[in-house]
């Protein structure tokens, strides 16, 4: 289909909101700012369970040139696809942690059968023409299921979080058949060269694959490109937030807190990937070995509660406080309060306001897809007095903003060093590093990375369509 411009269909877990409402999630914000410009269907999850779930009524809401279309899901289907699979099995062995991943029998079933009901919902809705986007590890088999049912337009899918290296994937027992089902997109989106090389060296290793030129990878007849999109903000619009009225209230509210002292923040969905137990230790330590910082910093530590229903989660969020609460214990006086731990959400120009009043921000994941946070803390600084971004090794952000302060997020030392020399950097360093992270964040845009993800699947189906022809 030349010259005219195929239909957008996005498929996520989670859908919308479109607007600027407090949500934490990382997906959630990127294709919101892409969908605006473009338009399309947004097919996911309602967030909501009911006794019909996946085989009740699509809810449908029109925003101008944009529809959602979700589902609600059983308790059943909820618990064993999202709460267990998704996020017991996938999330931590994904993100490296294979020592708290979970596996069983009856939620791999479950997990593969809401894939199948999406893919039932969603088949007749769809064109032969769309350009079909499937978003993060809650749809690896969504692809495949498509294809059984003849769907023969582009396919692509977008991994937002880290895609771990063979010898930890290979714990997985259905290892084979998910990688398997993934060959079914033409085109595999990563967020960085390290994860597109750990699927390559899956598919090259398990399943005897071989890599060609131009990014393409062959599995058996199957042909697939296999490339990397980081993705980026809306960092013209985010930037424009951090000099709203509303951001211009909450800085001042957080500069009033901190009464002339430095202000250290963070913001995380509370997950223990992020790396906010070893980041409050790192601060504990900067207490500890520059006692000229007791009573001349402040930190703030944003944290919404995230899937707080699993333990793992329930279990971070209490350790959390009471290690927050020992640092204060340990060191306030009268008249200061080292840190403080909220939960709550904010809008997006609230949060601009709140990265505008840092000093430095802590970007310290574990383990990262992306990590948005570094790059809105970024696109939010005033250029004539930028904070100083502390950003993890670990985090995929760290390939582009390599002007951070890049720290060993599990090394204490190397984090209290990190933020001591980021609390004394010269003026003329913080704007040096500032122009260089700035840089990127304002080229690499969500709208780049959207548009660049779509190229290449016209591409993808160009491509399909010659070698069919053939
Ligand atoms: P993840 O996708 O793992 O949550 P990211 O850092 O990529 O991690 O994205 C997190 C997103 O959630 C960012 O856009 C951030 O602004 C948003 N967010 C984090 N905390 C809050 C909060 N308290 N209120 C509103 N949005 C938040
Ligand atoms: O970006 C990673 C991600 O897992 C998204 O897929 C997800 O929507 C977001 O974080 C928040 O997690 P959840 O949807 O489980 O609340």
């Amino acid at each position: 289909m030349e010259g005219a411009e195929r239909r957008l269909v996005f498929v996520s877990n989670r859908v919308g909101p479109l607007s600027d409402e407090g949500k934490a999630g990382g997906l959630a914000v990127g294709l919101a700012d892409a969908l605006r410009r473009r338009g399309g269907l947004w097919f996911g999850w309602s967030g909501e369970s009911s006794e019909a779930g996946l085989a009740g009524d699509l809810k449908v809401e029109t925003h101008g040139n944009t529809e959602l279309v979700t589902l609600d899901m059983t308790v059943e289907e909820a618990e064993g696809f999202y709460l267990h699979y998704a996020n017991r099995t996938l999330w931590p062995l994904l993100h490296y942690r294979l020592d708290i991943a979970e596996f069983d029998r009856q939620s791999d079933r479950t997990y593969r059968a809401v894939n199948r009901s999406f893919a039932e919902r969603l088949h007749p809705l769809l064109g032969g023409q769309d350009l079909v986007w499937v978003h993060d590890y809650h749809f690896f088999y969504l692809g495949a299921e498509l294809r059984e049912r003849g769907h023969k337009g582009p396919l692509g899918f977008f991994l937002h979080i880290p895609f771990c290296p063979p010898e930890i994937l290979g714990a997985l027992p259905a290892s084979l058949d998910l990688v398997s089902a993934m060959l079914a997109y033409d085109l595999v989106g990563f967020q960085t060269d390290t994860d597109r090389r750990n699927f390559v060296s899956f598919c090259v290793e398990e399943l005897e694959g071989e890599e060609l030129d131009g990014g393409r990878l062959r599995v058996g007849e199957r042909v697939i490109r296999a490339a990397t999109f980081p993705i980026g903000i809306d960092a013209e619009g985010f930037a424009e937030f951090a000099t709203s009225e509303e951001a211009r209230e909450h800085e001042k509210m957080v500069l009033g807190m901190a009464g002339g002292r430095a202000q250290i923040v963070g913001v995380d969905r509370m997950d223990y990937s992020k790396g906010i137990i070893q980041r409050f230790r790192g601060f504990e330590q900067l207490l500890e070995d520059y006692p000229q910082t007791q009573g001349s910093v402040r930190f703030l530590q944003v944290a919404p509660v995230s899937r707080g229903e699993l333990e793992a989660y329930a279990d971070l969020r209490t350790e959390l406080e009471q290690i927050a609460g020992n640092i204060n214990g340990r060191f306030a006086t009268l008249d200061w309060t080292p840190m403080q731990i909220m939960t709550r959400g904010f809008t997006r120009r609230a949060l601009a306001g709140i990265y505008r009043a840092a000093r430095v921000c802590m970007v310290t994941p574990l383990r990262d897809g992306m990590n948005l946070v570094a790059k809105e803390f970024v696109a939010a600084q005033d250029p004539q007095d930028p904070g100083v971004l502390i950003l993890s090794r670990f985090a995929g952000a760290r390939a582009e903003l390599s002007a951070a302060l890049i720290v060993n997020p599990y090394s204490s030392d190397d984090v209290s060093r990190a933020l001591h020399y980021a609390l004394e950097m010269p003026l003329e360093e913080r704007q040096r590093r500032y122009h260089l992270m700035r840089q990127k964040v304002f080229e690499n845009t969500a709208a780049r990375w959207c548009d660049g993800f779509l190229e290449a699947m016209e591409e993808c189906a160009r491509q399909s369509r010659a070698d069919s022809e053939e």
